[in-house]
């Protein structure tokens, strides 16, 4: 039924979760305007969609994820402000799946590059295949990242590591990725799919409404004061409080059962 909204993405449900694969293999899955319009749309089905739970985002085939922006596209940037334009529209996409109240599961199944990198980036977990290699050479083309990697990148990794990576544009292996903080967990590849639909069935036993409150609450907290980070915290926990799913959890564990969650 979705499939002929999309031409660059494979759409599909899995239980609980909306699996996105980006479908431009021969280009390395390379994020052109149109794959990220469709990834626009896919998160508006997922925010449409009381039964999705989570989202998985990967890429079809076993080379990459994403190895960046389109680099034909960019090629073909004429001027300061389409520049401009293009990171701006990136950054509303990166913003709204951020601002998504479900998870949003990155499946790093190779090459995550430049944008791909910072796609992944703007995922609540990040899986990695043993294969994946992550960098940020836009360096490299004479150009800096557009899509976060100035101030995504050094909020996960810290300034330094994040630094090395701009400016050298050298891959770094899943390993590495891990050992900086920028991912989660790294997986056999043949299993990273299984792990990222693990996390989704997880993500989905819970109350959606905490789900979503959690998420806004860290991603908030972030971008704020520890000061003001406290004060939305006691507002989202106080939101928590009063949610039916509060009084469930709470009693459940108290009656020694599985809590039966609504998401009120
Ligand atoms: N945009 C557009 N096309 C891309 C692309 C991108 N970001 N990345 C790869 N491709 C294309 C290549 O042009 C090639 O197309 P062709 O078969 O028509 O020649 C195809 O994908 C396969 O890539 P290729 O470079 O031949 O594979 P490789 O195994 O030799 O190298 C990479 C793999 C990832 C190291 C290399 O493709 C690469 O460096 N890509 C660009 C990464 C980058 O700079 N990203 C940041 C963009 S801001």
């Amino acid at each position: 039924m979705t499939e002929s909204l999309y031409e660059n993405l494979l759409v599909e449900r899995d239980g609980p979760a909306l699996i996105v694969t980006l479908n431009r293999p021969k280009v390395l899955n390379a994020l052109s305007h149109a794959v990220l319009t469709e990834i626009d749309r896919a998160v508006d089905e997922a925010a449409g969609d009381d039964s999705v739970r989570a989202v998985i985002i990967t890429g079809s085939g076993d080379r990459a994820f994403a190895a960046g922006a389109d680099i034909a596209e960019l090629q073909a940037l004429d001027s300061a402000l389409a520049g401009q334009r293009h990171s701006h529209d990136a950054h509303r996409l990166l913003h709204k799946m951020i601002d998504l109240p479900k998870p949003i599961i990155m499946a790093v199944n190779g090459y995550a590059l430049g944008g791909g990198c910072e796609l992944a980036m703007a995922g609540d977990l990040i899986l990695a295949a043993d294969s994946a290699r992550f960098g940020q050479p836009e360096i490299n083309l004479g150009i800096i990242p557009g899509f976060g990697g100035t101030f995504r990148l050094p909020r996960l990794v810290g300034r330094l590591k994040a630094m090395e990576m701009v400016l050298l544009g050298e891959m770094i292996d899943a390993q590495e990725a891990h050992r900086i903080g920028l991912i989660n967990e790294v997986v056999p590849a043949a299993g990273l799919m299984e792990r990222a639909r693990e996390w989704a069935g997880k993500i989905a036993s819970k109350s959606p409404a905490t789900v979503a409150l959690v998420k806004r609450a860290v991603n908030e907290g972030l971008e704020v004061d520890a000061h003001s980070a406290a004060g939305l915290e006691a507002v989202y926990f106080g939101t928590a409080v009063g949610t039916e799913d509060r009084r469930e959890g709470t009693a459940a564990f108290l009656e020694k059962r599985q809590p039966n969650f609504s998401g009120r």
